[in-house]
């Protein structure tokens, strides 16, 4: 009420301009109304704005515009309601992507409803689902306040992006959040193991987290090599959960290229990017094992799967995300020459079993081509002229070893536009 009045007294001061304004705003929110929401998206409650605005419709007719005073000024409004009319453009944008979280929590809150309530009757054929999307976790600040006070800061909607960095891998952090910055995200938290990152950090205005001394672990993260701080990963990625965020695990040596938040499904436990390079590796087949002196019976049919990449996944904070940290620290504190994302994948997917119970945490591999291994890139996408056209939400340099040349001419092809960027580098690694 109190915007319509101000836009009629205003609109008699200065008449011509406010005519103008008011063709070119009810033409492009006509537009943009009608083509995203042809079933009448505001239909129930129009904004206040609107109705002076058609009011001022009818005058058209009896205004005079001959000047070129006046046409100047109809220029200049035009300009303006183009700039306008990008801004309300990315609104739309922005409440659309609302709009399918918005739907996808209603879906798994449904799925947990029909899963929970009583009576448990299962219904007829083609209505019944499963869970995989499980409740989350009471959020427990008390285990570590400090952490729960910077997350509060940092994550947007309860989930950021989770880097560990020491001095070894400064020159790729610094690639990392570069790109982080540049698409806009601002969720993104370091946890720095060193002195040196901390002050890295503060001089790049980086957020980040320094944990409390802790002599067994810490040690790890100072002078530990990517396996070691591994481990540790997992158990600090614990404390995330527990205070009731979900993590975008992400390791340093991976280029950001759009938000990965406007990317994900949200409705496993774990959702990962996958070492695989084609739809039957990253996503499961059926491989047939050949035992030719089994005669009738010489096929056995197998099924494989690529890893999940441990250093880039989406973790919910529930208790079998929370159960599969623990589990995977117990094993690495244990075995000393476990590789973390070995065990990774076999907490993941190995079933119970005589002798061993099995996680069953909900999982989902993300599209190989938006989460990108540097196979998938350097092997298949360079050579490929449709493909090289698709843009990434991430590239992750983790097949080859000459990994900050790669990410800085990752950023050169996709963010510069530099075409033969990628050639210099072989396929694969140089050394056997
Ligand atoms: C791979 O899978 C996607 C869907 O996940 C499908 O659209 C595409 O056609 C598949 N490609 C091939 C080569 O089978």
């Amino acid at each position: 009420m109190a915007v319509g009045r101000r836009d009629k007294s205003s609109q008699l001061s200065n008449r011509g301009s406010r005519i103008a304004a008011a063709i070119g705003i009810g033409v492009v929110v006509g537009c943009i109304f009608a083509f995203l929401f042809p079933h009448g998206f505001f239909s129930s409650n129009p904004p206040a704005q609107i109705r002076p605005l058609s009011n001022s419709n009818l005058q058209v007719d009896s205004a005079p515009c001959e000047s070129t005073e006046k046409i100047n000024m109809l220029k200049s409004d035009i300009m303006r309601l183009s700039d306008k009319n990008v801004e309300l453009k990315r609104q739309v944008r922005e409440l659309n992507e609302k709009l399918r979280l918005a739907e996808q929590g209603k879906d798994h809150a449904r799925e947990q409803f029909m899963v929970l309530s009583e009576p448990n009757k299962a219904g007829p054929f083609g209505t019944v689902k499963g869970v995989r999307t499980n409740p989350t976790v009471t959020p427990d600040e008390s285990i570590n306040p400090r952490l729960a006070k910077i997350l509060a800061e940092v994550a947007v909607g309860k989930e950021l992006i989770v880097a560990l960095a020491n001095s070894n891998v400064k020159p790729m952090l610094e690639v990392w959040f570069t790109n982080i910055k540049k698409v806009g995200i601002t969720n993104y938290l370091v946890v720095a193991l060193d002195d040196a990152i901390v002050d890295f950090c503060k001089s790049n205005d980086v957020p980040f987290y320094q944990r409390d001394p802790d002599e067994t672990i810490d040690s790890v993260g100072k002078t530990g090599g990517n396996h070691a701080v591994s481990g540790l990963k997992f158990r600090i990625l614990r404390e995330f959960l527990q205070l009731g965020y979900s993590v975008l695990l992400s390791d340093v040596d991976i280029v950001f290229l759009q938000n990965p938040f406007d990317h994900l499904y949200r409705d496993s436990d774990v959702e990962s990017m996958s070492d695989g390079h084609n739809n039957m590796t990253a996503y499961g087949y059926n491989d047939v094992f050949d035992e030719p002196a089994m005669g009738w019976a010489r096929y056995a049919h197998t099924m494989r799967i690529w890893v999940y990449n441990s250093g880039f996944f989406y973790i919910r904070p529930t208790f079998p995300s929370i159960e599969l940290l623990d589990r995977i620290a117990d094993r690495l504190a244990r075995q000393a020459n476990a590789w973390d994302q070995a065990v990774f994948n076999e907490e993941l997917f190995f079933p119970s079993h005589p002798g061993y119970v099995g996680l069953h945490a909900s999982k989902r591999t993300m599209d190989f081509y938006l989460f990108m291994n540097s196979k998938v890139l350097f092997k298949t996408v360079r050579k490929d002229a449709n493909l090289k056209k698709l843009k990434p939400v991430i590239v992750h340099v983790n097949y080859h070893p000459d990994k900050l040349p790669r990410m800085k001419a990752v950023v050169e092809f996709y963010v510069n536009g530099k075409q033969d960027a990628l050639e210099p580098f072989p396929d694969g690694s140089e050394w056997q």
